[in-house]
């Protein structure tokens, strides 16, 4: 088997892999999204060039395995995209695949995580050969612009971000979301007329936010947090609306996506209650380094 790194003409082919692979719970890899649009925007918001973020395994000329990694040296963590793999022999071309990809990734970075189907159960038995640990179950929720369906809410002041916000904004996102993988000086980073950050403000303080993106055609909700003493005041239903409303703003913007904790009752409940419903549901694992 030869191990190399995808030249630019070979991307095309390498993502037609991707595609074809995640269509299927049974191979399909969660930080990818599914279908050809949310894949390429997926590999779009990678934070190194493609061609220095895989490993493309071939024999005899053919494709027959895709490895990716993503990595953040500010939170110290490194995201696998795989293995994707198209051979009876799927495990031990995943280890080598593995071997080789850990040449990729910084000392610095001390954390792996893999993110599977629940259905992709060769993933989750290379997960467990390897050492990862299962640290989350999450459901992919997704909401069709028909289905959207009235909720009351707070009489809240729902504003944009402003720079005066952040310490409180700061704050906020690490208790509610500890290191998660954006920091809050990253998520301000990132506005544009694409991402947008809501706040919910009251006497001047910070007591909610809800973080969301506009895709070409879907929208995406990152992260959507109350401060834990103003909850189930409908300042949650507040700010999901106001963002709801922003990313259904242009028409061939149809569907709205999330990914959620699977056993998070508060969360699931305030997305059914508003149309979400369940795609499919994903487990991350993570591993540290010795
Ligand atoms: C999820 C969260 C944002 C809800 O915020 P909130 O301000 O409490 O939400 P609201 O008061 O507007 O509640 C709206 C609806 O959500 C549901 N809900 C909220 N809290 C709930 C709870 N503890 N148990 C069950 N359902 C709950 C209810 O359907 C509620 O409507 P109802 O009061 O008419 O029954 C808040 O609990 C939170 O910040 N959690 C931590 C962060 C998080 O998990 N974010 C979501 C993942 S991205």
């Amino acid at each position: 088997m030869n191990i190399s790194r995808p030249t630019l003409a070979q991307l095309e082919q390498m993502l037609e892999f991707i595609i074809h692979h995640n269509q299927d719970g049974e191979t399909h890899i969660g930080y990818y999204g599914k279908g050809e649009t949310e894949i390429r925007e997926t590999l779009a918001e990678f934070a190194h060039p493609l061609e220095e973020s895989f490993l493309l395994a071939w024999q005899d000329r053919e494709l027959v395995s895709v490895f990716g990694v993503d990595y953040d040296p500010e939170i110290g963590r490194a995201w696998l995209y795989g293995p994707q793999v198209a051979s009876p022999d799927w495990h031990a071309i995943a280890d080598e695949h593995y071997a080789a990809i850990q040449e990729l990734i910084p000392e610095s970075i001390h954390e792996q995580e893999l993110f599977f189907d629940f259905n992709n159960k060769r993933g989750q038995e290379f997960s467990a050969r390897h050492g990862f640990l299962v640290h989350s179950s999450d459901a992919v929720l997704f909401l069709e612009r028909d289905a959207l369906r009235p909720v009351p809410t707070a009489p809240v002041q729902v504003c944009d971000y402003n720079e005066i916000f952040f310490p409180d904004f700061e704050a906020l996102h690490q208790s509610i979301f500890p290191r998660t993988y954006y920091t809050a000086r990253q998520i301000v980073e990132k506005l544009d007329d694409k991402h947008r950050l809501l706040l919910a403000i009251e006497a001047g303080k910070v007591l909610g936010y809800h973080f969301c993106k506009r895709e070409s055609q879907s929208g995406y909700i990152d992260f959507i947090g109350t401060d834990s003493s103003v909850r189930g005041k409908g300042l949650g239903a507040a700010l999901l609306q106001a963002g709801i409303a922003w990313m259904f703003e242009p028409a061939q913007i149809r569907l709205i996506e999330l990914t959620v904790n699977a056993n998070n009752q508060a969360a699931l409940q305030l997305y059914q209650k508003f149309g979400f419903a369940t795609k499919h549901i994903l487990c991350g694992y993570r591993k540290r380094a010795a």
